[in-house]
């Protein structure tokens, strides 16, 4: 399998930083060009705070990060530190970050990034809300057609939602975002709630990260132990779901995850399901279909692929 460049597009977040642990310690399939961090969890100076950490954590101090927009397109920015905590990235302590932020906006890295590198070769992987991916199509169309495929963490169909009853957070957040992209033509992979729900933290596989007795492997049980809590009240669950390393499991394992090619549209208008993923899982309209939405992963190979990985760095 040829290395994938990516950019991670992302709001740190626990899980986030799952996803970019897994992907900095997997550079025989990735090669992350960047990180662009974006309002989601939590407001713009504590996310790209937060990837820079995360970068240090895992020793690669030489990924650029960059700021990315800071409010959804149309909206207020709603957060989510009741998840994370207030700083986004509760649980372990970890030390402010020496690595300088890149002075370009994350957007225009985005675009210049794309356009010089050889079309078809860069993969999209959005962690959080979409904005700063839908502003890079806005401004600069002629990425679409360079843009290799967007791998992202987002909605859900049988799960529904979980920051309203209809919606996914990153959709929810920002979904006329959301819109744009599923809408730009641009291959997208789709790693909604029906299968994050199925990659839970059960007690054994925090054991098992922390049997790996490595700082990264520590700080990773340390950031599951206190989000965690958020997710086994809520669901009653035997551990919280991982959503956001799905994405980057993909790249390095695609086939952990099974899913169908469908039409999914995004609900901008009404209050009661805005940010509604409205996936044709059934096929019931004839709508083109516009993305792969995955639908089931195997839960124990995701595990052991990212407690493997991590114990690298
Ligand atoms: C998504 O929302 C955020 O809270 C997580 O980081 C993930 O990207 C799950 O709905
Ligand atoms: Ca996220």
């Amino acid at each position: 399998m040829p290395v994938r460049d990516i950019i991670i597009d992302t709001d740190p977040g626990q899980d986030d930083a799952a996803a970019i642990l897994l992907a900095l310690a997997s550079p025989e399939e990735i090669n992350v060009l960047g990180i662009t961090a974006v309002a989601g969890n939590v407001p713009l100076p504590l996310t790209q705070k937060n990837a820079r950490i995360v970068c240090e954590l895992a020793g690669k101090t030489n990924v650029p990060v960059f700021a990315g927009c800071d409010a959804p397109i149309a909206r207020k920015l709603v957060t989510a530190e009741h998840v994370h905590g207030k700083t986004g990235l509760d649980g372990p302590t970890l030390p402010d970050p020496v690595m300088p932020l890149c002075e370009q906006h994350a957007v225009d890295f985005i675009i210049e990034t794309i356009r010089d590198l050889p079309a078809g070769t860069i993969t999209l992987c959005p962690l959080g809300p979409l904005t700063n991916i839908a502003t890079a199509i806005q401004r600069a169309p002629d990425i679409v057609e360079r843009v290799q495929e967007i791998v992202l963490m987002g909605g859900a169909y049988f799960e529904v939602g979980n920051i309203t009853p209809a919606a996914e957070f990153n959709i929810y957040v920002d979904p006329e975002a959301a819109e744009i992209v599923f809408k730009s033509g641009i291959k997208i992979t789709v790693m909604p709630l029906d299968v994050t729900h199925k990659v839970l933290v059960t007690p054994e596989r925090v054991k098992a990260m922390r049997d790996q007795k490595t700082p990264v492997c520590d700080a990773m049980a340390d950031m599951i132990d206190f989000f965690e809590r958020f997710d086994t009240d809520k669901y009653g669950s035997a551990g919280a779901p991982l959503h956001d390393p799905c994405v980057t499991a993909y790249l390095i394992k695609p086939e952990l995850f099974s899913g169908r090619f469908v039409n999914v549209e995004i609900e901008t208008q009404s209050e009661l399901t805005l940010g509604m993923t409205v996936a044709d899982w059934w096929g019931v309209t004839d709508r083109t279909p516009n993305a792969m939405f995955m639908g089931d992963v195997d839960a124990q190979g995701f595990f052991d692929l990212l407690t493997e990985r991590l114990a690298r760095l």
